[in-house]
């Protein structure tokens, strides 16, 4: 039985009194986007509010990455994470609205400025409640998601976890599947490793009129590419989520050209890392193997991203049930597993996680664009609803 330590309505109440300032914070992020590991106006911008809002405990972690600690009663009793990321990404904005990224060719297309605005509002909301709960609260801002390594390592290696230690983790993500006012939870397994797949494959260009006097690294290509889908389909244990996917061939030869290699980059995506392991093994021996048959060479390297992220059963339950408690039993939905990645799958690793999803969607309005497109946007209501939520949740988790 889910016992409520604080009223859902207390923590509604303050959080649509932010409604006004979170939007004008969200759109000032979203019109100066910065990529990776670049995030210093990001940062600075951030630091501002939370200093306006009297929280002093900041430490830099990461370089532009940075921890805040909200201590109310008695503060060693238990610490509580809660995470949000900071980079956009190198795409060009299509978006006709005021806030439309300055920064040409970068743009907030995962959201980004919308966890960390809803960090910021939760931040408001925890501040002012201080002396109502025990415990601390650290909030984690993050820099660097979308690329290897992602911010979410070096923090840990520089022990973002420690000191004091975090005994839970909860990380919101905007998701455009889901209709504005909901959010979204699954238990367990969530999302999927990633690896990137680099290959040159060498053979022995020529006229293609006369391929037995050449090697062709085309015709190698071919074989490489449907033999290791044999990999996935074959040797994969059919319980185990895998995909592989080559997004990038080129084979720069001409109608009557036979070019002397061929260059392809592909993802490789799984739930279980000891198939990972034995994956990249079966998938290095197949394609030097077909190479070899036909004489070509290849040079292929794995390059290992994010593992896979899994949410912590009991922290999870307990999670969405103060999410039904916030927003209505109707309003909290069951995820399917999602093959994208994404480096909070370090912090799972690590202690106790929760990954959930902030329904951003409205169909009425046209707001429908999927994540990583150049028309992504969000119905801006989401913003109380998250920072609110992130709130709750922390503050129940300390109970
Ligand atoms: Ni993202």
């Amino acid at each position: 039985m889910l016992r409520l330590t604080m009223n859902p309505n207390t923590i509604k109440q303050l959080a649509a009194e932010q409604a006004h300032k979170l939007q004008d914070i969200r759109r000032h992020l979203h019109s100066h986007p910065e990529l990776s590991f670049k995030e210093f106006e990001t940062a600075a911008f951030i630091k501002l509010h939370l200093g306006k809002m009297g929280i002093s405990k900041i430490k830099s972690v990461a370089n532009t990455g940075f921890e805040v600690l909200i201590e109310g009663r008695n503060p060693a009793k238990k610490t509580i994470a809660l995470r949000g990321d900071m980079d956009a990404l190198p795409i060009v904005e299509t978006n006709n609205v005021d806030y439309k990224s300055k920064n040409v060719g970068i743009m907030h297309a995962c959201g980004h400025d919308v966890h960390t605005t809803c960090l910021l509002g939760a931040a408001g909301i925890l501040q002012q409640l201080k002396n109502e709960f025990e415990g601390t609260v650290k909030l984690i801002f993050q820099p660097g998601e979308e690329v290897i390594p992602g911010g979410a390592t070096l923090m840990i290696k520089e022990g973002i976890l420690n000191n004091p230690k975090v005994e839970g983790i909860f990380g919101q993500h905007v998701m455009p599947l889901i209709p504005v006012g909901k959010v979204g939870f699954r238990s367990g397994l969530y999302m999927a490793s990633t690896d990137e797949l680099y290959m040159t494959i060498t053979g022995k260009g020529g006229h293609g009129a006369m391929p037995h006097l050449c090697i062709d690294p085309v015709a190698v290509m071919a074989q490489i590419i449907t033999g290791l889908q044999q990999v996935v389909s074959r040797q994969a244990n059919a319980i185990i989520p895998s995909v592989l996917s080559w997004g990038k061939v080129i084979a720069n030869g001409a109608t009557n050209v036979i070019p002397n290699e061929v260059y392809m980059e592909g993802t490789f995506r799984t739930l279980d890392e000891k198939w990972r392991e034995t994956a990249h093994k079966k998938m290095m021996q197949v394609a030097t193997n077909i190479a070899e048959a036909f004489g070509a060479t290849i040079q292929f390297e794995i390059r290992k991203g994010y593992p896979f992220l899994k949410n912590e059963p009991l922290l999870t339950a307990r999670a969405k049930s103060y999410a039904e408690a916030y927003l209505g039993k109707e309003n909290v939905v069951d995820l399917d597993i999602w093959m994208a990645a994404e480096d909070f799958a370090y912090y799972s690793q690590e202690v106790p996680a929760c990954f959930y999803r902030l329904g951003t969607r409205n169909e009425a309005k046209g707001i429908t664009s999927g994540v990583h497109t150049s028309t992504f946007d969000i119905d801006e209501d989401a913003l109380v609803i998250g920072a609110g939520l992130m709130a709750f949740i922390a503050l129940q988790e300390l109970g």
